[in-house]
Formats: structure tokens, C-alpha cells, sequence
């Protein structure tokens, strides 16, 4: 393919002279106005006169790509405008030109990225042919030497018979959002992009938020999460993530509860035995419980530094439902070198806690995502995520966790969400991605991140697993595609480690902005297209794409069933 000789230029698309440089746009003078008609060629229509269409320059030693993006008369001809002189030549209009790239001439697919060299004034424009367009954008992202791997995805809005055909690394590679108000498309334009990427035999996650991808996608595996059949048990969640349902006050609960945490902990630890030891001295265990109460600490001392490592790693791998009794065993004085007997005090500071533990382990909305009450099972979400991410796995290409019916409330949505990227995370860093990557496409991406948990004493704590994976999860083969409808909504620093952009009509003005900011290749011009956008529509930029596209997006085959119930 890259041999293939184009040449970019023909006369029988000329358009008119360039007359008129500027450093964000040229200017070009039509001979004759008939030229903007639109005419055919070889069967294939060319609106040369529509705002929108793609041009090219020939330079002396660069030819360029360019866009229309006004036409108008000159002031002297304007007075004067009826249909039959605009027939036959006596108009001369004029048009404005964004350059989107340059090329070498003799190689026009050797694409300069910025602007090396302006066109010179006198410089012929062309109408370009689809073809050129379509060859330029399957190699984006695409160093020299490799093969583009590319998915058909949707059409250019300027000629709609320009099919875009875009290299997988050049979408996916820098991470992808996919923003535009509610209607525009995001959700369909994720179906597409999943059905392509599994097509080629890639993997991905998709969470699910409202049920909506409930189609049969090959290859898939669907995991609904919230009826109690497929549990995240709580013993793979973080301390923290356990402190943001818990949300212990932080100087007096706090402490209380990490303490009650790590007695849990060694009782585990401890394995069948009915005390810890230590030269003669014995702290007892009982019911599951460390009784520290008017006991020697040493036997603590000993056997904590001997297991740090474990007590310490930062899991909730303790035995929840003795996490309430084992915070009222924490209440004691502490006598030095022993624990003394009950610390009314403390009591009465950590009851508040005591029953929010209570309550979360009696919640059924909880109980049936975290499995308070339950031990481990062999069939626990981590251990789907692990089976479906490993190389041996050739039978399925999709995970789809669908949570539909997930709770809204106790911000558990969230928590589990969060807690799921901070899994997928740390197995990233261990380099389970390497062989075969993943990509994860959030829907409703709002709904999860930018969320941090607040309550009155708790200073506001972020949910950020999804912000590290943006951060640090490219150079693991860890993808992120998040489509939501507000760009606001994306935590700055995630949304600025996006490198493609699919933006889908967009009218407010900070939305704008924020896509704006975050993408520094988007051209304003381009960007002023985001109001107009129809369904399936999209403003496709990144950082490996030297010019924004705008494209429609092919209907996926497998719909996602979000209809608005329409009033009768
Ligand atoms: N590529 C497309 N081709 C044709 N029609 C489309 C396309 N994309 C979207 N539509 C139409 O637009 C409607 C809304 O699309 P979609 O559900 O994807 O929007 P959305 O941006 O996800 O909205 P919301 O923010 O409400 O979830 C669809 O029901 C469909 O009729
Ligand atoms: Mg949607």
C-alpha cells in the first residue's frame, strides 16, 4: 500500500488560485464561480463548493490538505447576485481554507505533522478525491515500517462515500474519550467500537451502567452483578475502599478501626489457635476476637512484626463479620506495656462506627456486590476478571459487567467501580496486560469517576483508580475508552492523558472548552462544527491524528437499547 502511486493533483478537480496566506488560514480566489458547483467524476459526486469539503495545494516543494470553512462574494460582486449570472462566470468568490497537513510532493503520503511551509500565493487548489483522504486517515498513528491495523468505523460527513478506516492503535493506543450531549451518539459509537475491536480479536471490558449493552455481542461474557449470584467479596477490596463505605471519623474512629482491623487480621494469621504467645505471656482469642483486655502487649509486639508484611498489605482480608465485637474489644485503656480494662470514652466514640459496620454487614444492596456475610467463592468477580484476562483464555473476547442492578445508593456504584479499576490496576503493574491487552470502555462514565466521599468529618478522599490507569496503564496494555456526556465530568488529570477524542455534538460552552484543552491538535475551526453535529456525528482528534475528522459513525449491528420512552 505504500507504494501506490496518487497523484493528488487533477486538473479536471481544479478549483482556483490561493491568493492570500495568514498563518491560520489561506485564501483562495475561484476563477469562475461555475467551478463551485458540484460536478461528477468517474461516477463520484464533488460538492467543490460545500463548506466542509477537503481541498489540496500544490506547493512548490509541499502540496497540502485543506478544508473549507467559509465562502463568500466580494463586496463589489455582492450587490449584484442573481441566479442566472451565478450560472455563468461573471461571479468570483472566494473561500477560506484550514490547512490540516502538509505532504511531500513527490511522496504525498510522507505527511509532515504542524506546518512546515505555507502554499505561495498563486498556488493551485484541487477538490481531493476521497481516496487521498481515505489513505491518509488509515495511517495515522502508524510509524513507518509498520503494518496499519485498521477497523472500518464510519464515513466523512463531507462525502459520506469516503469511507474512515482507522489504525486500532492510533484510537485506542492513548487511551479515548467519547463525549456529546445526551442523544448524540456516545452509546452507539461504543457498541461500534467494541464490535470492531473484539472483531479482530482484541479484548475487552465494558461496564455497563444501565443495562443497555444487553445484546448478543460475539464472543461475550456477561456478568450481572447485584443479584448476589456474582459477588466482589469484600476481602479484595482496599482498607480504603473499606474506609469510604465506613467513613470512620479521623481522629477518633480512625485510629480505633485500623487497630480493629489489624487484630482481625493477626487472628487470621493465627490460623486454629486459641491465643498468640510469646515467653509464657498469652493474649487470648476467642469467638474470633482479640482479647486484648487487661492483657501484655509483648505477645502483640512479637507476632505483628513478625507478619507485617501480611497485617499490613493493605487488603480487607480479615473477617468482616467480627469487625463490630472486635472494635468494642479495641476499647481499653492502654497501661504502657499492657492493655488495661474498658475505656468508656472510647465506647462512646466509636458506637456511631459500630453500627454503620453493623449496618453495612446487614444491607442486602451491599451484601449482594461485597458478600459481607460470605466467605470467598471460587466463582468471585476478581476470579472471572482473572480467568477472562489470561492468555490461555481464546473462548471469549468481551467481559461485560452489567450493573444494572446495582444500587444507586450508600455510593456503592462507585466503590465497586472503583474498587474493579484499582484490581485491574494492580494487575497492570504486574505486567498481566503485556502479552495481551485490554481495553475498558466505561459508559456513563460519570456515574464512577470524578467522585470522591464526603461526609462531615471525612475530608473529601477521590475514587482515582481510574485516574492512575490513565496516568501510568499505556506503557501495561491497559486501555481506558470512557464515554460520558459532560467532559467536566472527567477528573482533569484523566481527561488530560486522553489522546483521541470522539466528540459528538457538544453545545455548551465549557464542554467545548474542556475538549479544547485537553486536545491541543483540535482546531478551533473544526471545533465550531461540535454545535452542528447530527445523531452518529462525531469530531474524531488526537494526538496521533494531524487533523480532526469529521465523520458519521456506521450504525453498530448490535444496538444499544437506551430508548427514551416517548410521551404519547
Ligand atoms: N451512528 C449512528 N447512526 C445512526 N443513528 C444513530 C447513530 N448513533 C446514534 N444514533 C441515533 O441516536 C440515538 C441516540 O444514540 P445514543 O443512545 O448512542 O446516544 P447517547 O449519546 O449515548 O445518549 P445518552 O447520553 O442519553 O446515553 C440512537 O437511538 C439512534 O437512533
Ligand atoms: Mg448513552
Amino acid at each position: 500500500m505504500s507504494n501506490q502511486k496518487i497523484n493528488p493533483f487533477k486538473h479536471e478537480y481544479f478549483l482556483g488560485y490561493i491568493n492570500q496566506v495568514l498563518p491560520q488560514f489561506v485564501k483562495v480566489h475561484f476563477p469562475s464561480s461555475v467551478l463551485l458547483n458540484g460536478f461528477t467524476h468517474f461516477g463520484k459526486e464533488f460538492n467543490g463548493g460545500l463548506v466542509g469539503s477537503f481541498v489540496v495545494i500544490e506547493g512548490d516543494k509541499y502540496g497540502f490538505l485543506g478544508r473549507i470553512t467559509e465562502l463568500a462574494l466580494p463586496e463589489s460582486e455582492r450587490l449584484s447576485l442573481n441566479e442566472k449570472a451565478f450560472q455563468t462566470s461573471d461571479f468570483h468568490p472566494t473561500g477560506k481554507i484550514e490547512i490540516l497537513l502538509s505532504f511531500d510532493l513527490y511522496n504525498p503520503f510522507d505527511v509532515k505533522k504542524g506546518l512546515t511551509a505555507y502554499p505561495n500565493i498563486g498556488a493551485k487548489v484541487f477538490v481531493s478525491s476521497g481516496e487521498l483522504v481515505q489513505e491518509y486517515m488509515s495511517r495515522f498513528g502508524v510509524r513507518s515500517g509498520e503494518l496499519a491495523n485498521t477497523i472500518a468505523i464510519g464515513s466523512l460527513v463531507s462525502s459520506p462515500d469516503t469511507k474512515v478506516k482507522i489504525n486500532l492503535q492510533s484510537i485506542f493506543g492513548r487511551h479515548c474519550a467519547i463525549v456529546g450531549t445526551t442523544g448524540g451518539g456516545k452509546s452507539y459509537t461504543v457498541s461500534k467500537l467494541v464490535e470492531s475491536l473484539i472483531a479482530t480479536g482484541n479484548k475487552a471490558i465494558l461496564i455497563d451502567a444501565t443495562g443497555e449493552y444487553s445484546g448478543s455481542f460475539d464472543k461475550i461474557k456477561t456478568v450481572d452483578i447485584g443479584n448476589g449470584e456474582n459477588i466482589f467479596h469484600y476481602s479484595q477490596l482496599t482498607i480504603d475502599d473499606l474506609f469510604f463505605l465506613l467513613k470512620p471519623s479521623p481522629r477518633t474512629q480512625t485510629p480505633k478501626l485500623m487497630e480493629a482491623i489489624r487484630s482481625l487480621k493477626m487472628v487470621r494469621l493465627a490460623g486454629e489457635v486459641t491465643q498468640i504467645e510469646h515467653n509464657g505471656e498469652v493474649i487470648p482469642i476467642e469467638d474470633g476476637l482479640l482479647k486484648k483486655n487487661g492483657k501484655p502487649k509483648k505477645p502483640y509486639d512479637v507476632f505483628y512484626y513478625r507478619k507485617i508484611q501480611a497485617i499490613e498489605n493493605g487488603m480487607a482480608d480479615f473477617d468482616f463479620m467480627k469487625l463490630s465485637h472486635q472494635l468494642s474489644a479495641e476499647c481499653v485503656y492502654d497501661n504502657g506495656t499492657v492493655w488495661g480494662g474498658v475505656a468508656p470514652n472510647d465506647v462512646s466514640y466509636c458506637v456511631s462506627l459500630i453500627s454503620r459496620v453493623t449496618n453495612l454487614a446487614n444491607t442486602p444492596e451491599l451484601n449482594q456486590i461485597f458478600g459481607f456475610q460470605q466467605e470467598k467463592t471460587e466463582n468471585d468477580l476478581t476470579d472471572v476478571v482473572n480467568q477472562f484476562i489470561s492468555i490461555e483464555n481464546t473462548e471469549t473476547n468481551l467481559l461485560r459487567l452489567n450493573l444494572e442492578n446495582v444500587k444507586y445508593d450508600f455510593q456503592v456504584r462507585e466503590t465497586l467501580v472503583n474498587a474493579i479499576g484499582k484490581f485491574l490496576l494492580s494487575k497492570a503493574r504486574n505486567g498481566s496486560f503485556k502479552e495481551s491487552p485490554v481495553v475498558i470502555f466505561i459508559d456513563e462514565a460519570h456515574q464512577f469517576l470524578n467522585k470522591s466521599i464526603k461526609d462531615e468529618y471525612f475530608d473529601s478522599k477521590p475514587l482515582d483508580a481510574f485516574d492512575s490507569i490513565a496516568k501510568e496503564c499505556r506503557k501495561h496494555g491497559l486501555f481506558l475508552c470512557i464515554a460520558t456526556q459532560m467532559p467536566r465530568d472527567i477528573p482533569q488529570g484523566t481527561l488530560s492523558q486522553m489522546g483521541t477524542f470522539i466528540a459528538h455534538r457538544l453545545i455548551n460552552h465549557f464542554d467545548k472548552e474542556a475538549v479544547s484543552n485537553a486536545c491541543s491538535t483540535a482546531n478551533k475551526n473544526t471545533l465550531d462544527f461540535l454545535p452542528i453535529l447530527g445523531e452518529g456525528e462525531a469530531i474524531l482528534t488526537g494526538v496521533d491524528f494531524p487533523m480532526p475528522i469529521i465523520m458519521k459513525f456506521d450504525e453498530p449491528n448490535i444496538k444499544p437499547d437506551s430508548s427514551t420512552p416517548k410521551l404519547n
